[in-house]
Parts: structure tokens; sequence; C-alpha cells
């Protein structure tokens, strides 16, 4: 194979903390926090909210909350897992109800995620990816001809659960396209084999493995075990929602605001709950 043939380029990158934002100039990025930010910000999408602005930090979300009329948004995030004081909503994807958000925006930080999405402002476009919203990334990605896939980690640590994220949305794509013709990085390599070795696990093909589905693999993740130790387990099998919604939350960089693309409409039957 000789790479210097190919014009296209898929790269995973697997912490911000590892990549310069020059790298992600002018690419397209998907932004990969599956426990949760990522999922949640789709989740929020699905019931409706308006747009979902990413803050670093927690006086920033309050400053960016205090410019809006109060009916018309609210403020959700974590730190350490947990809701932040005088916050409405956590980090929790079933937070994010329809009755709560609908037509607003939110004003969100979490510990990661966020910051994930700052190191990507130099790219021509982002992306947010989860498994609930894999099948419409890897559609959205369909003739992208420099595309990166950024985990965010936790704490400048990898996390399994983002790695297996882009190993899947890669073997998606290399599935879906008769001639792949990609030069991937080696984390982009690592992370296909990762999502291998899954993907035998769920068809029962790995003699003696107990984790029966995508939620029991989640479950042994650093980002599972950290949600479990602060009684929020139960968020892992909204995560685990393979596929679930058919759209991609757009950051619009110049405006700092993650949407819809495209100025669609919230999806009354997904995400109405
Ligand atoms: C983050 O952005 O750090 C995560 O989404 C953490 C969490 O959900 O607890």
């Amino acid at each position: 194979m000789t790479f210097g043939s190919m014009p296209h380029s898929l790269d995973v990158h697997f912490l911000p903390e590892l990549t310069a934002a020059e790298e992600l100039a002018g690419g397209t990025v998907v932004v990969i926090d599956v426990l949760r930010a990522s999922t949640t910000i789709t989740y929020a999408l699905a019931a409706g909210a308006r747009e979902v602005i990413p803050c670093l930090e927690i006086n920033e979300a309050r400053h960016i909350a205090g410019r809006f009329p109060p009916e018309q948004v609210v403020l959700g995030g974590e730190r350490g897992g947990l809701p932040i004081e005088g916050f409405q909503l956590g980090n929790s994807p079933a937070e994010y109800r329809s009755q709560v958000v609908r037509g607003k925006t939110v004003a969100f930080t979490t510990t990661n995620g966020t910051k994930a999405l700052r190191a990507c402002r130099e790219a021509r476009r982002v992306l947010i990816g989860s498994f609930v919203n894999a099948a419409a990334v890897c559609q959205a990605l369909v003739g992208e001809e420099r595309i990166h896939l950024v985990c965010a980690g936790t704490g400048k640590r990898i996390t399994r659960e983002d790695v297996l994220l882009a190993g899947l949305l890669m073997n998606r794509m290399i599935s879906a396209s008769p001639r792949f013709d990609y030069r991937q990085n080696d984390e982009a390599v690592i992370a296909g084999h990762a999502w291998h070795v899954v993907d035998w696990l769920l068809q029962g093909a790995i003699v003696g493995a107990v984790e029966r589905d995508l939620e029991d693999i989640l479950r042994t993740t650093e980002g599972g075990r950290n949600l479990e130790a602060v009684g929020l387990g139960s968020d892992i099998a909204l995560a685990a929602n393979i596929d679930r919604f058919d759209f991609v939350p757009e950051l619009y960089v110049e405006a700092w605001s993650i949407r819809l693309p495209g100025g669609r409409e919230a999806p009354v039957t997904q995400g109405g709950r």
C-alpha cells in the first residue's frame, strides 16, 4: 500500500492533550465523550433544546446563562460526575427531557467533554459523536477528506469507551465503502482492532466472556466505573443505546453553539421523552 497516493486521511486521537490544535485545523472533527458529554448533548437536542453552549468553567456557564431571559435557558453539567450546585441539570441524559429543555439554550460545562470541544476550534467542521448516533455520524462523514476522531478521555487519561466508539465508526466506514482509501494513523488502527474484539464478544465468539451487550462492556470501562462509583450507573444503558438517533449535533465554532445541523427541527418521536 502506498500511503503517498491516498488523498484522504482518518486519524484517531486518544486524547485532546496529545493533539495540537493546528493538526485539526481545516479538518472535520468528531468529538467523542461517550460517558457522558457527547451522549448527553445528543439527548438534549433530541428532546428539543434549541442549542447547547459548551463552557469550560462553571462561572462562564453562569455568565452565559445570565445573558438570556430565565425562561429561555437552563444550566447543565457536572463536576466529579455530580450535578453542580445551583444548576438545574446534571450530566445524565435522562434529565434532558422535553418538558425541561424544549426550545431552550443549555449553558453546559463538563470536566473533559467541553475541553475537548475547545481543542477543536480550528477545525472546519466539528461534529458530536456517541454510540446513540453512530450511524448518523458515519453518514455525515461520507466524502469528508480529512477526518479526525478526537476522544475526550478523562483527566488526561485515555478511556476505553471513547476509543471503542472511534473504532466502531472507523470499522463501519470501512465496511460501507467498497474502496476505502483513507490513510489511517496507528491510533485509528488500534481503535479499529479494539472494536473488533468487542464485536466478537457481542457475537458470543469469545468463550468465557461475561459481557452480553454494549451496556455490560461500557460498565467495565473507566467512565463506566466512575459513574457506578457516584451512583449514576443507570446512565450507561442510555449511552449504550446504539443508533437510537438519526442526527449529528454540530458545533458552529463562530457562534460557539451546538445545534442540529442545517436548522433541522428536533425529532418529536425519538427525543420527546
Ligand atoms: C466529562 O465531560 O468529563 C464527562 O462527560 C464526565 C461525566 O459525565 O461525568
